[in-house]
Formats: C-alpha cells, structure tokens, sequence
C-alpha cells in the first residue's frame, strides 16, 4: 500500500494542501480492495492529472462510498433496484469504457449524476437472468402502448427497424434507482419519436 501512495503522490502535479492530500489518499486505501496489485486501471485514472488526487476507479472500487442514494435503492422496495439487492453494482452497469471517462477525476465530493450520460446498460446483463421470452408473456396482455389508430404494441416485443436499433432499451423505461411510473415512462419513450401518437411515420413522411 505504502508503494502506491507514493506512486499517487508523485503524479500530484500541483502543491495540495497536505490535509487534503492525506484526506483523499485515506480514501483511496479505503477503496481499494484488500490485496489488489498496485497500478493497473486505478493508477491509469490517476495519471490523467487531477490535481486533487482523485480516487481511482475500477470495477473492484466501492460504489456506495460515493453513490450513496443507489446504495439505499437496494434496500428500499419502492424502487425496482430492490429486486437486485444481490446484484452487483458493475452487474449492470458494465460498460468499462465509459465508465472510466466518467469517473476520470471525481472524488467522492464531485457532482453526482441523476441519470446515465455516457455509459449504456448493456442489456445481456438483465438478459442473464431475464428471458425475452418470459419477459414478452409478462406483458403479452398489456394494452398501455396503443397510439392513436388502436395499434397496441407490447413494450417487450417491439418491432425490430431502423429507427429502433440502438434507441430503446431495458433502461429506457425501467429506472431502477426512484420511484418511476414504468407505464407512463414507456409511453413518454415512444412519444419522443411517434410524436403524433401514431406507431409509423411513413403515412405522413417519406
Ligand atoms: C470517488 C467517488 C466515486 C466512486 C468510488 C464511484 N463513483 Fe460512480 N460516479 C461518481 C461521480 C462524481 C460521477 C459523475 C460523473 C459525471 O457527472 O460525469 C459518477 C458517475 C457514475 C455513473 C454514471 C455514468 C454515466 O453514464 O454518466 C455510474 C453508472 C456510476 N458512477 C456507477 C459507479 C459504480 C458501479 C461504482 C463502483 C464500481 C462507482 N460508480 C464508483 C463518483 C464515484
Ligand atoms: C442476477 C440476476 C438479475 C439481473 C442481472 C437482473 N435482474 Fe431484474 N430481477 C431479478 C430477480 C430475481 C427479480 C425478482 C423476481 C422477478 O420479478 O423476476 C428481478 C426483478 C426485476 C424487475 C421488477 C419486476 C417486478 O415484478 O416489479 C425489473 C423491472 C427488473 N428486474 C429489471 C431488470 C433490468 C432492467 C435489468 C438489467 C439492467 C435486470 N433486471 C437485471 C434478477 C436479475
Ligand atoms: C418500452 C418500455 C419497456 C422496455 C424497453 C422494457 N420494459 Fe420491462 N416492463 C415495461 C412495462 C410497461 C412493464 C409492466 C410494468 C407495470 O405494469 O407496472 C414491464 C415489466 C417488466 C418486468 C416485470 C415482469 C413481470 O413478471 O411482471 C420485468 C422483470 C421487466 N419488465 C424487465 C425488463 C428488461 C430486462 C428489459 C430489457 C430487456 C425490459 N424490461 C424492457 C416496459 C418496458
Ligand atoms: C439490476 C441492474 C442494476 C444494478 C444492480 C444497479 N444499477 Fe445503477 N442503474 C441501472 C439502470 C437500468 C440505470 C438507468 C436508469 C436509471 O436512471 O435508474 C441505472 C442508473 C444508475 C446511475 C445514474 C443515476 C441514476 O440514479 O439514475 C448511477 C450513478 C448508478 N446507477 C449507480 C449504481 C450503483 C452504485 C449500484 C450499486 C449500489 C447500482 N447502480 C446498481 C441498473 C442497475
Ligand atoms: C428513436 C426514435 C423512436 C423511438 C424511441 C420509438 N420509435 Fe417506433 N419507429 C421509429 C421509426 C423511425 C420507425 C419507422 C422505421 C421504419 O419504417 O423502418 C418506427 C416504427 C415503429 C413501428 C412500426 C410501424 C409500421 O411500419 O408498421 C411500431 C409498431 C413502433 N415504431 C412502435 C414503437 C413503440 C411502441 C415505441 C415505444 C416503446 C417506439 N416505437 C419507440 C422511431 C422510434
Ligand atoms: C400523423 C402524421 C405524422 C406521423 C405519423 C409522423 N409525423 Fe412527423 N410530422 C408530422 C407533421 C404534420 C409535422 C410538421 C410539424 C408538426 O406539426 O409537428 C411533422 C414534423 C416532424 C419532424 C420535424 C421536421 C421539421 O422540419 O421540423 C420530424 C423530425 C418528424 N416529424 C419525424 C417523425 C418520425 C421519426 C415519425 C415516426 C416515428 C413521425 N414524424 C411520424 C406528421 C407526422
């Protein structure tokens, strides 16, 4: 451990204050987790320049030291997270990537974020335990999605096209840390696009 905090503090470019340079430093060890190697992801993180010594980031880290509310999500059964308390958070949000770029430099007193920016929910990590078959019976009978000619679509089996690929997924209508209406966020999803609440475009446009 000793060898990687003077790793860190070498990279400090700038003169931090000492107190604040320990008080992050402390929280460093504090996330990492016991017996990991020194350098690899954390250290790449940390060379990017954050002058503050920004905690590194890697799927090892400890997310509840600084995602305080989705941590409560788990425990809390008005939100769908609850249903995964024994999910890990990286489970689901596994887009490694992007997950770096956002953590490039934050610390545990950054903004945090109230919705996803740059990461994507892959959706083989809900399709691990959630079958598309299973998942279109569920809601076979569900009439919430029907636009204005009477055509209903099930929000588990909607038509694969072009304009769909790559602009719905699990986590456009499931937020799982909130409260949320899951309906009424379906219905806004396909009004962002079906904006005269009819399901095709091509009777109006080319
Ligand atoms: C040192 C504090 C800290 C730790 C530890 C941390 N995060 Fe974050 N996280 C943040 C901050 C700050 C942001 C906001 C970044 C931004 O706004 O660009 C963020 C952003 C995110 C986002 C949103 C990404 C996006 O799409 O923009 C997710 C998801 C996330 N964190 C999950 C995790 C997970 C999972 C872990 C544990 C493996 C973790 N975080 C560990 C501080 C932290
Ligand atoms: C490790 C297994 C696992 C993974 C991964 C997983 N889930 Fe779940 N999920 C469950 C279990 C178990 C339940 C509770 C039983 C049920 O309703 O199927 C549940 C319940 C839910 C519910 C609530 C169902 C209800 O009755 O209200 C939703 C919504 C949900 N999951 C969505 C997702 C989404 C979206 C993802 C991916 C981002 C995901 N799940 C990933 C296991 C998982
Ligand atoms: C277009 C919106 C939409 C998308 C996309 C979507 N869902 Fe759903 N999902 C719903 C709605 C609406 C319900 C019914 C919830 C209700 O009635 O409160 C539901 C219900 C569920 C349930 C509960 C099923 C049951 O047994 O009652 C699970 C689990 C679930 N969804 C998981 C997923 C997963 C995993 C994905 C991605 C593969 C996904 N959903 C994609 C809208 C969506
Ligand atoms: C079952 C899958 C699943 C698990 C487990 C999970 N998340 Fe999420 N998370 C999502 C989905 C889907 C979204 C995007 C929808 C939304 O905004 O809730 C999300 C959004 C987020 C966001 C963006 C802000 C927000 O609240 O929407 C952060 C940060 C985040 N998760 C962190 C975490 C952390 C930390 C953990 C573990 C304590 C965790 N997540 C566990 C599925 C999951
Ligand atoms: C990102 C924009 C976008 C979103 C979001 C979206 N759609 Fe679409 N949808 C389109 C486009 C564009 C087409 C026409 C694609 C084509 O003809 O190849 C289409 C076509 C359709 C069709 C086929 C119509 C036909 O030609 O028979 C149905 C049904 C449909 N959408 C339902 C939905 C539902 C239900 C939702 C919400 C869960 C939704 N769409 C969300 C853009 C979108
Ligand atoms: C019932 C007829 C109708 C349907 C169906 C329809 N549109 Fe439109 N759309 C219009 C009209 C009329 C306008 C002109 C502006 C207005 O009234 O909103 C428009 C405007 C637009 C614009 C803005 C164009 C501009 O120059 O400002 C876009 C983009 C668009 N539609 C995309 C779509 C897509 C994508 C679909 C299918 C997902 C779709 N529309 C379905 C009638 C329709």
């Amino acid at each position: 451990m000793r060898e990687s905090m003077r790793k860190l503090r070498g990279k400090a470019r700038l003169t931090v204050l000492s107190a604040l340079c320990a008080g992050a430093l402390l929280l460093c060890a504090a996330c990492a987790p016991q017996g990991a190697p020194t350098g690899g992801d954390g250290a790449a993180a940390n060379a990017s320049g954050d002058e503050t010594a920004a905690v590194a980031w890697s799927l090892d880290a400890d997310c509840a030291a600084c995602h305080t509310d989705q941590q409560d999500s788990l425990a809390d059964t008005s939100q769908a997270a609850s249903n995964h308390a024994a999910v890990t958070c990286v489970t689901c949000h596994n887009d490694e990537a992007a997950m770096e770029k956002s953590h490039d430099g934050k610390t545990a007193d950054s903004k945090m974020p109230k919705k996803l920016k740059r990461s994507k929910i892959d959706e083989t990590a809900c399709a691990s335990c959630h079958s598309a078959e299973d998942l279109k019976a569920a809601t076979a009978d569900l009439t919430v999605l029907t636009d204005g000619n009477g055509t209903t679509v099930n929000p588990h089996d909607i038509p694969a096209n072009s304009g769909h690929e790559g602009q719905v997924d699990c986590a456009s209508c499931h937020t799982m840390h909130g409260e949320a209406d899951v309906q009424a966020a379906a219905q806004e999803k396909c009004a962002s696009c079906h904006h005269k609440d009819v399901y095709e475009c091509g009777t109006c446009h080319e």
